[in-house]
């Protein structure tokens, strides 16, 4: 089999051509047939003036490199889409499917042995796993690691649950101009991904449960010696795997995928985990079904204590020990066999960590912070494909509730009519937003957090149920019911709920019901029918004609490998 620079040549039909071609192009960049006679690594850079959370990807790369080289291999980074989370418009959703196949097809493309991928920011990790399954090539996952915290009149602050704090204490007029102003300036304190356990977080952690990161590599924030020595470390992994047999299809197994549902449901981690989680396992053929999701979640406590569902921190997490302070507590739990990118298993690596130090940021399976998985799954007939809630997350007094349904059509509505004097709306009642599925907005935005109407605010009003068929920012916290399946968009129930309906919700029951006839609801469908989105050319068009719902991973149909 070819490898290095004689692998995947360029058409030209005479190989001994292209072969020499191409050596003569790269010698223009100065390189020896030494150097080039190496493995390849690729390094997968992200880095973007519009992507703060890899901002320090120069760094990383020069570590990386230096790794790959005292190995012996070539590092060559190459450049892929960057997505950021505040820059991307309409939502980073829309475009991750985008990147994992600009990552697939450049790995595809590319004379690499193995790559480093640098992720971080919430959509790139998932992108880069789900275009590295595709494509099976030896990959080490990198992160960029989380940003420091900040602090705000003495106290510690970071993004992004605190944003959404202060932002409600604003719009309840409990903090001034002056003072939100003052913050906004605390809560980024540098480069890397937000501090809590948000969506990149969670990847994070997701990615060494998996066995695709090296081990330790998720917690060091992005601005430390630790978190350079991983990429360096990354870099020698690489050429270790490189042109063996160890791709991402001998690590995303059954098995894996498992300890990394079991890893999300402990951390508290974000809702977005799990579709991330389904698309990139549906890209080699494993199912995640949401039962399973629920099943693992009976018996998987939440360990971590960070924000949103605890009080702490990601570098106190790093400080107590990081993953394998949680592996080690979680270890009767995992599926310990699952092979990892340095050529060992998860239970070799989690004994090659030692013994665990006192801490009180990891609590122990005999004291966790909520005896179940922090997410838990609904079913009912508003949701028959099911929906999920964040139920560490959530409040405890709503857990079992049934109130009105109050009715926001689309995204449009919502900001029309949420901060008004005269809606009709009372603490009790159910908030209902649709059209903000994987079609409906499109792209399944993070609006799920419904804010709480600002007249309701004003009284102190600090959570009610919310329900929608969109996603939420795993910064987030509330009671809060997302992924509602199948969406409004393509006629699920959510499209026939109406203002004055009653919804109820039962999480320790699993279920979400809306308290209206079937005949009822199959009358309405019939009088008023949804027309599907749809879209001349372009992305927009891939997108809308592929998208799968929640419960497929929001993949492209044709993206996806049949079990
Ligand atoms: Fe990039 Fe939160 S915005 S990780």
């Amino acid at each position: 089999m070819s490898s290095g620079f004689s692998k995947g040549l360029t058409s030209y039909g005479d190989t001994g051509f292209s072969l020499f071609l191409r050596k003569a192009f790269i010698k223009g960049a100065g390189y020896t047939d030494d150097a080039l006679g190496r493995p390849v690594i690729g390094i997968a850079n992200t880095g973007s003036g519009f992507n703060p959370c890899h901002g320090n990807a120069p760094q990383l790369i020069e570590a990386i490199r230096r790794g790959v080289m005292l190995a012996g291999g070539l590092p060559v980074e190459f450049p892929t889409i960057s997505l950021h989370e505040s820059f991307a418009n309409p939502t980073s959703m829309y475009l991750r499917n985008l990147m994992a196949m600009d990552t697939e097809e450049m790995i595809r493309a590319l004379p690499v042995d193995a790559v480093v991928l640098i992720g971080g920011c919430d959509k790139t990790v998932p992108a880069q796993l789900m275009g590295a399954a595709s494509a099976n090539v030896p990959v080490v996952q990198l992160v960029t690691g989380s940003m420091l915290t900040g602090s705000h009149d003495g106290k510690r602050v970071g993004a992004c649950s605190d944003c959404r704090r202060f932002w409600a204490s604003y719009r309840a007029d409990e903090i001034d101009t002056d003072e939100i102003t003052r913050v906004n300036d605390q809560l980024v304190a540098s480069v890397g991904t937000c501090s809590v356990m948000g969506t990149a977080s969670t990847m994070a952690c997701v990615a060494e449960a998996l066995g695709i990161a090296v081990p330790g590599s998720a917690s060091p924030p992005a601005v430390t010696s630790d978190r350079m020595r991983v990429a360096e470390r990354s870099g020698a992994v690489a050429v270790g795997i490189a042109k063996s047999t160890l791709t991402p299809a001998q690590i995303i197994t059954p098995s894996s995928i498992e300890n990394a549902l079991r890893v999300l449901l402990a951390i508290g981690g974000s809702t977005n985990g799990v579709i991330h989680l389904t698309a990139i396992a549906g890209r080699l053929g494993i199912p995640v079904p949401l039962e399973l999701v629920d099943r693992l979640g009976r018996d998987t406590p939440v360990l971590v204590d960070l924000k949103p569902s605890g009080q702490h921190y990601m570098e106190d997490f790093h400080h107590a020990g990081g993953m394998a302070t949680l592996l080690r507590e979680l270890k009767p739990l995992l599926r310990l066999e699952a092979m990892t990118v340095t050529g060992r298993s998860l239970g070799e690596e989690i004994e090659a960590s030692g013994p665990g130090f006192a801490q009180d940021v990891i609590r122990s399976r005999a004291n966790p912070i909520h005896p179940e998985g922090g997410i838990a799954v609904l079913k009912g007939n508003l949701a028959p494909g099911g929906a999920i809630i964040k139920q560490s997350a959530a409040s405890k007094v709503l857990m079992q509730h049934e109130g009105r349904a109050v009715v926001f059509e689309n995204l449009a509505d919502l900001a029309e009519r949420i901060d008004r004097d005269d809606l009709d709306v009372q603490a009790d009642d159910v908030l209902v937003l649709r059209n903000i599925g994987p079609k409906g907005a499109p792209g399944m935005p993070e609006a799920g957090l419904i804010p709480i109407p600002r007249k309701l605010a004003r009284q102190g009003v600090k959570d009610m149920v919310r329900v929608s068929d969109g996603r939420m920012s795993g910064t987030a916290s509330g009671t809060i019911v997302l992924h509602a399946t199948p969406e409004s968009a393509i006629g699920g129930p959510l499209a026939y709920v109406r203002t004055g309906d009653r919804i109820r919700l039962d999480v320790p029951a699993r279920e979400l019901r809306l308290l209206v006839e079937d005949a009822e609801m199959a009358r309405r469908a019939k009088a008023a029918p949804v027309a599907e989105p749809s879209a001349d050319r372009g992305y927009r068009k891939l997108f809308l004609d592929t998208v799968t719902q929640a419960d497929q991973g929001v993949d492209f149909d044709f993206l996806r490998r049949t079990p």
